[in-house]
């Protein structure tokens, strides 16, 4: 139909500061939120615990197997105002919040290097909006599931300022860092983002590129905002 809802694409590495400026656009413009990220998380998760990623790390994974797998779920979102972030609901039960730890977060990496993955997520994220406003967070948002986005950004920030921000969150909640450990984990799993055949990571042609390594979450935001106006969505 010629009806549609407006689309906003926030695309790039993990840690730019993408999964903040994306809840805050939605909770603003009343959009629902797709953590496109979280869907290949539980596709991780659960290849995890099914056993079909094995231990030493890059090894392929049965393919078909994980089609099925990935076919099995049914996930739904639910907002969480206390949080800032969507509940993940898969079969009826709320996933933990194990699922967005960088052990996990690997294992999304190496499932989401399957076609016949991607390809089963499809539908159920371009159907998120077909019923209001959606605020997509991701990588591939802007080139393959929502090309003809209203508005694409693709968020970025080198990998130092990353690892740094990994760092003082793990401090501020107490836990140990390891500042060349994280910074090493987060260069393996951009490397494999932006080098996959399918779906690699990169800005849409006409996405604004963002480079927040020096810019805070609102001046990341006020940016965002600005480009979303002048792509003529009104807030
Ligand atoms: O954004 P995130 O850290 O939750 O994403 C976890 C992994 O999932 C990421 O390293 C690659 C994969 N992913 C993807 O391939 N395509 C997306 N649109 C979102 C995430």
């Amino acid at each position: 139909s010629s009806l549609r809802y407006p689309v906003i694409c926030i695309d790039g590495p993990s840690g730019a500061g993408k999964g903040t400026v994306t809840w805050r656009l939605a909770q603003t413009l009343g959009y629902q939120l797709l953590d496109s990220g979280a869907l290949y998380r539980i596709v991780g998760l659960k290849a995890f615990e099914a056993g079909l990623l094995n231990v030493d790390g890059e090894q392929s994974i049965d393919e078909t197997a994980l089609l099925a797998l990935t076919q099995s779920l049914q996930i739904v979102f639910e907002p969480n105002i206390d949080s800032g972030r969507v509940d993940i609901i898969v079969n009826g039960a709320k996933i933990g919040e194990q699922v967005r730890n960088e052990t996990v977060g690997g294992y999304a990496s190496r499932v989401a290097v399957y076609p016949k993955v991607r390809q089963a997520l499809l539908k159920l994220q371009q159907d998120m909006a077909s019923q209001s406003g959606l605020v997509a967070d991701g990588r591939d948002m802007g080139t393959v599931v929502f090309p003809d986005a209203d508005v694409k950004v693709y968020l970025t920030a080198s990998a130092k300022a990353r690892a740094e921000r990994r760092v003082a969150q793990l401090l501020q909640a107490g836990q140990a860092a390891d500042f060349e450990a994280i910074l090493a984990t987060i260069k393996a799993r951009d490397d494999r983002d932006e080098n996959r055949a399918t779906a690699p990571s990169k800005p849409a042609e006409d996405a604004l590129v963002l480079d927040s390594s020096n810019l805070d979450a609102d001046a990341v935001y006020e940016l965002v905002k600005k480009h979303c106006q002048d792509q003529g969505i009104c807030f």
